[in-house]
C-alpha cells in the first residue's frame, strides 16, 4: 500500500529488492507460583481445584498474614502485577500490595470468585526496580486474603479486542474518504486502521505530515467510530512523505514522537507500515525495532503491528532482517504483517500468491522467535489490496479475499486487513485509484469478507501464547 500521492508505480524494484488468534502483548509475562514464595501465617494447601503449579496458599483468615515473591524486571519501569486467586465467599477479601516495601496498591479488592475452584485474576500497575524486588500482598481484614495461586509479572492487560484482528486502511486527507460511521453501519466493521502519520518535517507527527493530531477531521472521526462503538488503529509510515523513522535522529527520539500519537488518541495499537527507504535502511530498520522495545514497555498492553512488503514467496531479504533484528533486541512485537501485493510478477491468483506470501513470513517469524507454528501463525497478518493494485497484472477479486479469509480462520491470523476501504467501490468515470478498485463490485464488498473474520474472532477471543 502507498502513502498519499504515492509514486509505487514508477517504483517496483525498490520494492521487488528491498520489499488473529491474536498473539500476546507486552513482554513476555513470568509467573511465580504463590506455595514457592515466602508465606506468613498463611499455609499452603491443595484440596480445591484448578490451582497452577503444586498447590495455593490459604491466607487462614488472620489480618497480616501475607505471601512475598522476590521478581526479577529486565528494565527498570511500569509493569503489571497479576495475582490469581480464589475467594469462595461473597465477601471482598482486600490486601495491600508493597513493591520493595512501599505500598503500591492499597486494599486491593479480591471479590467472591463463586467459589473455592474458580480463579479470577486482579491486576495492578507498578514501577519494578531492574533485577531483583520484593512483591507482598498481605491480608488486612480479619477474614485474611482470598486463596492464591501466582503471581504473573507483566504481561498482563486484558486480551485484545477480537475486532482489532480485522481492521482495513482508511484515510481521511484524500482518496474521497467514506464517512466512516457510515461504513460501520453498512457493513458491521469496528475497527479502522487510519493512514498516514508521517514527520512534519522534524521528528513530529502529523497526519500525512501535515494535519494536527487534535482538533481536525481525523480527531473528528475518531470520535465519531469511537462513540459508535469501534475503535482505530493509527498507521505510521506508508510509501510516500517522510518517515518518522528517518526524521528521529534516534530511538528514544522516534519512541517520543509515537508515544505523542498514542496520548493524544489513548491508542490501544499502532501499526508501522515500513516501506520504502525508512524500510530499505538497515540503521532505520533498528532504529524502529528499538524504539518500538521503548514504546512496548512504556504501554503495557499496546499491540504493535509492524507491516511491510513481500515477495510472492515471503518476506525477501530485508524483511527477514527485520524480523530477525526483532527478535535480537527481545521486541515482543505482537504481529508482523505482510503486503502480498505490487511483487513484480507472480503466477497463480493473488489469493494463492497471498498464502504463500504468510507461509513464508511464518517461516521466517517462526525460527527468529523460537515459536510452534501455532505461535507463528498467530503472531503474522496480512494487509491484501483490492482490486486492481499498482502493477497491471495484478486484481485481487473478492475471490482472492476469501482464500486469504479461509487460510486466516485456518491458522488464527493477527491481522487480516487491506488497502483501503477508501477504494472498495467501483470507479465512475476516470475513477481515482485512491478512491476506488478498479473493478467491477458491490459497494464495500471487500470489507464485507474482512469483517466476517472479525465475526469469528468476536467469541470466543482467540487465546494469547
Ligand atoms: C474455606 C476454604 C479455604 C479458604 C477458607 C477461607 O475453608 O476451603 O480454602 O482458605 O475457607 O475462608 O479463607
Amino acid at each position: 500500500m502507498s502513502g498519499p500521492r504515492r509514486a509505487l508505480l514508477t517504483l517496483p524494484l525498490v520494492l521487488a529488492t528491498g520489499v488473529l488468534g491474536f498473539p500476546g502483548h507486552a513482554a513476555a509475562a513470568t509467573d511465580y507460583q504463590a506455595e514457592s514464595a515466602t508465606i506468613s501465617q498463611g499455609v499452603v494447601e491443595s484440596n480445591h481445584t484448578g490451582f497452577t503449579g503444586t498447590g495455593f496458599v490459604n491466607y487462614d483468615n488472620v489480618s497480616g498474614s501475607f505471601v512475598e515473591w522476590t521478581v526479577n524486571a529486565a528494565n527498570a519501569g511500569s509493569t503489571t502485577l497479576s495475582f490469581r486467586f480464589a475467594n469462595g465467599t461473597t465477601t471482598n477479601r482486600p490486601m495491600d500490595i508493597t513493591v520493595n516495601g512501599g505500598l503500591t496498591g492499597n486494599d486491593v479488592s479480591f471479590a467472591g470468585t463463586g467459589n473455592w475452584d474458580t480463579w479470577a485474576t486482579a491486576t495492578i500497575t507498578v514501577n519494578l526496580d531492574a533485577g531483583s524486588n520484593t512483591v507482598r500482598a498481605t491480608a488486612v481484614t480479619a477474614n485474611g486474603g482470598p486463596n492464591v495461586d501466582r503471581l504473573t509479572v507483566g504481561d498482563a492487560a486484558p486480551p485484545p479486542p477480537a475486532g482489532m484482528a480485522a481492521a482495513p486502511y482508511e484515510y481521511f486527507g484524500w482518496g474521497s474518504p467514506q464517512r466512516p460511521t457510515d461504513v460501520m453501519t453498512a457493513t458491521g466493521l469496528k475497527w479502522f486502521t487510519l493512514a498516514f502519520m508521517l514527520s512534519d518535517g522534524g521528528c513530529n507527527p502529523a497526519w500525512d505530515g501535515s494535519r494536527t493530531l487534535t482538533g481536525g477531521v481525523d480527531q473528528t472521526n475518531i470520535n465519531a467510530i469511537r462513540n459508535a462503538g469501534g475503535d482505530v488503529i493509527v498507521s505510521f509510515g506508508g510509501w510516500s512523505g517522510d518517515k518518522l523513522g528517518e526524521k528521529c535522529s534516534s530511538a528514544s527520539a522516534l519512541a517520543g514522537a509515537y508515544q505523542k500519537v498514542i496520548n493524544a488518541y489513548r491508542l490501544k495499537a499502532i501499526d508501522i507500515d515500513i516501506e520504502n527507504t525508512e524500510f530499505g535502511s538497515g540503521t532505520v530498520r533498528q532504529r524502529v525495532v528499538d524504539a518500538l522495545k521503548i514504546v512496548k514497555a512504556n504501554n503495557p498492553g499496546l499491540v504493535t503491528m509492524i507491516t511491510f512488503g513481500t515477495t510472492p514467496t515471503g518476506p525477501d531479504s530485508t524483511g527477514q532482517d527485520l524480523i530477525r533484528k526483532g527478535a535480537a533486541a527481545g521486541l515482543a512485537n505482537d504481529v508482523w504483517v505482510v503486503m502480498p501485493f505490487d511483487f513484480g510478477g507472480h503466477s497463480g491468483s493473488m489469493g494463492q500468491a497471498s498464502v504463500n506470501a504468510l507461509e513464508g513470513l511464518k517461516n521466517a517469524v517462526k525460527p527468529a522467535y523460537g515459536y510452534s507454528d501455532d505461535d507463528a501463525y498467530r503472531h503474522i497478518g496480512v494487509s491484501s489490496m483490492n482490486g486492481r493494485t499498482d502493477e497491471a497484472d495484478e486484481t485481487v477479486t473478492t475471490t482472492d479475499f476469501q482464500t486469504i479469509l479461509s487460510y486466516a480462520r485456518q491458522h488464527h491470523l493477527a491481522r487480516f486487513a487491506f488497502w483501503s476501504i477508501n477504494r472498495d467501490r467501483q470507479c465512475g468515470s476516470g475513477g481515482d485509484p485512491d478512491a476506488c478498485s478498479g473493478i467491477s463490485q458491490s459497494a464495500y464488498a471487500f470489507t464485507r469478507i474482512v469483517v466476517q473474520y472479525s465475526q469469528d474472532l468476536a467469541s470466543p477471543v482467540p487465546a494469547l501464547p
